[in-house]
């Protein structure tokens, strides 16, 4: 019988294709990750495996396995946690968990955009500790968002569905991406430009991209200081796109304006100097999280298995 090892415990909903194909699935009852030594005594002998981002998915791993793993299903769309290399290398394939999350991604993106703008930290903070003494003029004046212009780091699909957010905000978008997309361009009026204009041009920057070595750190000290001093910064991508501690001194420093962030360079620790700032909104990487998006994904995850261990190859496969 085919073993499935899941290392985190998951919607069982989405999990029925793995019933119905009659594999022994194993799955983790926490929903915390598991430690490394925990995690590669686990896997040894299984035929599938399914991840999460926090499980470092590399050689050593794959050795652990053996040679049985056919299939590791990522249970998020980034991927980064995985050596695609040594799995190729192995013939182990891998799926990951696209569409699915892609409105509900981008409707977080955008209220980390409109929650900085607004300030609606802050205004939460002074209505529940009785601060608020009245209507005032000047009270929590924040940045305008409609009509604004809004820079996309990454055109993939999330970025996308950001682009056809802002055109209800009757933004101007711009957009930078290794590849255009005639298509988006045409559907949500975006332009695309280089990095360095967009950095200067935009009002608010939300990051889209995956991370790479070309990402990692791309939003460094000399990339905030290219931002307009009013500027917001939304991060629904991955933590390590932008240097953690050079935001928080930028920020510190009143410039940028703000930022919106839902992943952390070193999660689910947090650059202690961002907890200080009332010009930050922080999430927990949240993204996805609601029911029917982490369902779907768990189903995804579920029929990649399924498929692969059938002989036959995912929709979703990223090898
Ligand atoms: C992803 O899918 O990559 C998110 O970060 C988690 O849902």
């Amino acid at each position: 019988m085919k073993r499935v090892l899941i290392t985190r415990r998951l919607p069982a909903e989405g999990l029925a294709p793995l019933q119905r194909a009659g594999f022994d699935v194993a799955m983790r009852s926490s929903d915390t990750a598991p430690g490394r030594a925990e995690l590669l005594a686990l896997v040894e002998g299984v035929d599938a495996l399914i991840t999460l981002m926090s499980d470092s998915v590399d050689e050593e791993l794959l050795d652990a396995a053996g040679p049985d793993l056919r299939v590791v299903a990522n249970y998020a769309v980034g991927h980064d946690n995985i050596d695609l290399a040594a799995c190729r290398a192995r013939d182990v394939v891998v799926t990951n968990t696209p569409d699915v999350l892609t409105d509900t991604t981008a409707d977080l993106a955008f209220a980390l955009l409109l929650a900085v703008a607004r300030r609606l930290r802050e205004g939460d903070l002074m209505v529940r500790s009785g601060a608020w003494d009245g209507w005032q003029p000047g009270q929590l004046l924040g940045q305008e968002v409609s009509g604004a212009t809004l820079g996309l780091v990454g055109m993939g699909r999330i970025g996308g569905a950001v682009a056809r957010r802002a055109r209800g905000f009757d933004m101007n978008v711009l957009y930078h991406n290794r590849r255009r997309s005639a298509a988006l361009e045409a559907e949500t009026g975006a332009r695309p430009v280089s990095l360095r204009d967009l950095l200067r041009e935009s009002d608010f920057i939300s990051l889209h991209c995956p991370l790479t070595p070309e990402t990692h750190h791309l939003i460094d000290a000399a990339a905030l200081a290219a931002m307009k001093p009013t500027a917001v910064l939304v991060n629904t991508a991955r933590g390590p796109v932008i240097d953690e501690a050079a935001l928080a001194a930028a920020l510190a420093a009143g410039r940028p304006w703000g930022a919106g962030l839902d992943v952390f360079e070193h999660e689910p620790a947090v650059e202690q100097r961002l907890l200080a700032l009332p010009n930050v909104v922080l999430a927990p990487h949240i993204g996805s999280a609601t029911h029917s998006a982490r369902t779907a994904m768990a189903r995804l995850c579920a029929e990649a298995v399924v498929t692969v261990l059938a002989g036959g190859t995912p929709v979703n496969a990223v090898t």
